[in-house]
């Protein structure tokens, strides 16, 4: 059975027994939220949404110490390879196969950190099962589409505000995706993006047929 990994703020280990291990938007050292070390990361693949310290992260580390695959954008792939570090150059609406399943880059509205190109989110199949990770954005109406187009086990969404969805849109997004479960990240890593994931929890029960799992930092979910 996958198991999700909620490390803190928007880094996800997604992971089953012998298969491969995928690390999203790895932002370790300087996160107050977690602990883990670039080097104890046991990575295959690390999936980058945009080129902001918070998400890029510890990505060239954990490649560094593993070899994994960085899975990102045509600007962030070709610094990782001018870098030496192995990388895909995906782009917004492409998709292509890897032996776990897919990766497709979804829109995002967001800065990209890097200069040229944009931010982006994720839409991955892990053997069989449909997870979006948005990335950092604002609420779009294009989630409906996303929706729409994949049915979804697992949405993953911003909900701390200023800089990303804060609740009450990230409980529109959900209603637009229609995912299984809902879980919701990028909060309470600082003060700036306090929010509180019950309250978040509640109204995407109360306002959708999803069901919202709040994972704690280090804790995991299997699905
Ligand atoms: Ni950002
Ligand atoms: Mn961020």
């Amino acid at each position: 059975m996958p198991k999700l990994t909620f490390v803190g703020h928007a880094c996800f280990l997604l992971e089953d027994e012998g298969k491969e291990t995928l690390v999203f938007d790895p932002f370790l050292k300087g996160n107050p939220l977690t602990e883990l070390r670039p080097e104890k990361v046991p990575a295959d693949y690390v999936l980058v949404t945009h080129g902001h310290a918070d998400h890029l992260g510890d990505a060239y580390e954990i490649a560094k110490h593993t070899g994994a695959l960085i899975i990102s954008t045509a600007e962030i792939a070709s610094d990782a390879q001018e870098k030496r570090y192995n990388a895909h150059a995906l782009h917004i609406g492409g998709k292509h196969a890897f032996p776990f399943g897919f990766v497709k880059a979804t829109l995002a509205f967001h800065g990209a950190g890097i200069p040229g190109g944009h931010a982006c989110g994720f839409v991955v199949n892990y053997y069989g099962k449909m997870i979006y990770f948005a990335g950092d954005t604002g609420l779009f109406g294009d989630m409906k589409l996303i929706g729409e187009l994949t049915p979804l086990d697992l949405a993953l969404l911003p909900i701390g505000d200023n800089f990303t969805m804060g609740i009450d849109d990230a409980v529109v997004a959900a209603s637009f995706l229609q995912a299984k479960t809902v879980i919701p990240y990028h909060y309470n890593t600082w003060p700036l993006i306090e929010a509180d994931p019950e309250e978040f929890k509640k109204k995407v029960e109360e306002k959708t047929t999803s069901e919202c799992v709040v994972i704690a930092p280090g804790e995991s979910y299997s699905f």
